[in-house]
């Protein structure tokens, strides 16, 4: 795909529904009894993947069409086995996730995934599943094609997260579901927290406390989950895109409504603040139990560039792709310290977007848990190369933003994984006024 310097950027940008937030209510939906009606659900393709995983283990799922579902759940400890192995495609959360939530039902299933995420980790998630007594049979490394059997006498788990991830986090408390008495999660630094949230709306008994010791998340097994109506708000990760190509393109002026401003999701649009963005937020409100507000993003000339505070990167872990891109136009270096889990995404995403930046004409350093970008300033961005995606949506997307301000035009090679999660994503930047085009082979 190409995408070249086009005019202002202005307009409404409707953006999809949340992805964490449309994952989770999937399986918790699976999880109750009785029908779940989900209305904004992302239909990405790796939310899609998670739906057809969960009437595999026999829920049912059905679209009623423009984001409507609803899912008929099979109740806690009521997955029955699948017969054909789980291909989760792109989606870590969508894997981890699963496999908390079948890993103390007396029950086996394979999972498997696309090229990168059969390269990422899985033991930070089979480790805490083992300890419910469930077993995990990996490749090395504990990386998928993996079969895990679910605990047929599960025991709780008091769990302490050696990484910052919402994802083992929820994995942990989706075991718990399944198993008697208390399962305890201590998190040093708080992720994101929609498992805690939803858990509590479908009526699970479920505390946290913020301790010393960091975080400590208390659910309470064998709930029965009541179903519910869920409206998912729109991905503040998907908003990003709109939002920064808003701020480095000349006389834009973007409105994105409905975005979930969630503290634990929210520390990009703190950050680009900090570095003198033009972002307000108008009208905030509460939709389904999670803080919504819309954002208005104006071209910002005179970003500079700034240290991101590392216990910051929870907040904005998936959005460092692009907050790169927005540096490169910033004064100045900015600094991102603390971020070695983006080694670990979809792809190695500080290496992805180095080698893209630096082709690029930027100079960029960077270590093991760090990197900084050197900012040349509004209008000083050389551009004209072809970046790699990766398989990658949000490096596929970050460098699309970026072509929207550089002087040559910015290619990648590969647009497919965008539709993983922000599938109309072309059609809304275009409907903008930016410039993103399908080249021919
Ligand atoms: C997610 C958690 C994060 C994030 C991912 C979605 C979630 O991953 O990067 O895109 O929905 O729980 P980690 O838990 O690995 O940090």
């Amino acid at each position: 795909m190409i995408s070249e310097k086009s005019g202002p950027l202005t307009g409404v940008a409707q953006v999809p529904g949340d992805k964490s937030i449309s994952h989770r209510a999937l399986i918790l939906g699976a999880m109750a009894v009785g029908e779940t009606r989900i209305s904004g659900l992302l239909e990405g393709q790796d939310v899609l993947d998670t739906a057809r995983a969960m009437q595999s283990f026999g829920a049912e799922v059905i679209d009623h069409g423009t984001g409507d579902w609803s899912v008929h759940g099979v109740g806690v400890g009521g997955f029955s086995e699948p017969d054909q192995v789980i291909d989760c495609g792109n989606s870590g959360t969508g894997v981890r996730l699963i496999m908390g939530a079948m890993a103390t039902s007396p029950i086996v299933a394979t999972f498997t995934g696309d090229a990168s995420l059969n390269r990422r980790p899985m033991a930070r998630v089979t480790d805490p599943l083992m300890a419910f007594g469930a077993r995990a049979f990996g490749r090395s490394g504990g990386r998928l094609p993996l079969t895990l059997q679910g605990a047929t006498f599960p025991v709780p788990v008091r769990y302490a997260t050696p990484v910052a991830s919402a994802q083992v986090k929820s994995a942990v408390l989706l075991a718990g579901l399944n198993a008697p008495g208390e399962t305890v999660v201590i998190e040093d630094v708080p992720t994101r927290d929609h498992t805690e949230r939803m858990l509590a709306r479908f009526g699970a008994d479920i505390t946290t406390e913020d301790t010393p010791d960091g975080r400590v998340i208390t659910l309470r097994g064998q709930p029965e989950l009541t179903p519910q109506a869920i409206d998912v708000p729109r991905d503040p990760s998907s908003a990003a895109f709109p939002v920064c190509a808003a701020l480095i393109t000349e006389g834009s002026d973007v409105l994105v409504p409905g975005i979930g401003l969630n503290p634990t999701r929210a520390g990009l649009f703190t950050t680009l603040r900090e570095m003198g963005a033009d972002l307000s937020y108008e009208n905030p409100r509460d939709e389904g139990g999670e803080p919504v507000a819309d954002l208005l993003a104006r071209f910002s000339p005179d970003l500079r560039g700034i240290e991101v505070p590392p216990e910051r990167a929870a907040s904005m872990i998936d959005e460092y792709p692009v907050l790169s891109v927005v540096a490169a136009f910033a004064e100045g270096p900015t600094h991102m310290p603390g971020v070695g889990e983006l080694r670990v995404k979809e792809s190695d995403r500080i290496a992805a977007m180095t080698a893209g930046l630096r082709a690029a004409g930027l100079s960029v350093d960077e270590g093991e848990d760090w990197w900084t970008v050197h900012g040349r300033g509004h209008g000083n961005v050389q551009g004209g190369v072809t970046a790699q995606s990766q398989l990658d949506h949000r490096i596929a997307m970050a460098f699309l933003v970026m072509g929207q301000a550089t002087i040559q035009p910015m290619r990648i090679d590969d647009g497919g994984p965008v539709a993983t999660s922000f599938p109309m994503f072309q059609n809304l930047m275009e409907a903008l006024g930016a410039s993103i085009q399908q080249e021919a082979a």
